[in-house]
């Protein structure tokens, strides 16, 4: 489906490790964007359309998704992406709205990419065919050391983890290297946070620089 490039809207990505603090701070900048008057949608990825949940449910709670390769992995992915792009996200835009999405097309390049060593031009061409033109014009990626995120994640996971959450500590470590990289390279779109500061803080620095950058 062909997208429409002129749109008024704005999309800001939030990304990050488990355990980040990416679902509060998306609440808090929705919050702080409809005081402004903004009209605001969020979503998720995977996941944000009914194809999109069912996808994300063959990733991520398949109990037997070790033996799913990283191919495949990437290819689900970005399947979900492309729809909610379409079914979702171009839509708002060009009704001039605040899209925040919880993760986007960064997670591809790292926990994929990078994570799961799979050659980054490919990686980046799948992406660049599941976004069409629809990049984001922000992108905030949270930052917390592993061992913080590890240890946030056993807090917050009850049951049996899933699938993603019960990779090990290397593979963390990769994960956060590689937002760390890809916040050196791209000033222009991405902004990093320091995740570990109290929750207000965070929320603070992320609307300044929206503020800014924006011209809000
Ligand atoms: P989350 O809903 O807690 O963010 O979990 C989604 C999981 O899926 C998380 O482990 C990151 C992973 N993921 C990828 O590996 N690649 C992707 O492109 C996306 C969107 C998510």
């Amino acid at each position: 489906m062909p997208l429409k490039t002129q749109h008024t809207g704005r999309l800001i990505s939030f990304e990050g490790s488990e355990g980040s603090g990416k679902s509060t701070q998306i609440s808090l900048l929705a919050a702080h964007l409809k005081k402004l008057g903004k009209d605001v949608i969020t979503t998720r990825e995977p996941g944000g359309t009914e194809i999109g949940e069912q996808i994300r449910n063959i990733i991520v709670h398949n109990s037997k998704g070790d033996e799913m390769c990283p191919e495949t992995e990437l290819l689900l992915f970005t399947a979900a992406r492309a729809q909610v792009v379409r079914e979702v996200i171009a839509p708002a835009l060009l009704a001039g709205k605040f899209v925040l999405s919880d993760r986007f097309l960064d997670s591809s390049t790292v926990y994929q990419g990078i994570a799961r060593n799979l050659a980054a031009g490919p990686v980046a061409e799948i992406n660049r065919f599941a976004i069409g033109n629809v990049m984001p014009d922000i992108t905030v990626i949270i930052d917390v050391p592993t061992d913080v995120s590890i240890a946030r994640l056993k807090q917050r996971v009850t049951d049996l983890p899933d699938r993603m959450e019960r990779e090990n500590i290397d593979f963390y470590t990769k994960v956060r290297d590689g937002y760390l990289l890809l916040a050196r390279t791209m000033t222009d779109r991405i902004i990093l946070v320091d995740g570990t500061r109290p929750i207000a803080q965070v929320s603070q620095a992320i609307w300044e620089h929206v503020r800014v950058r924006l011209g809000l």
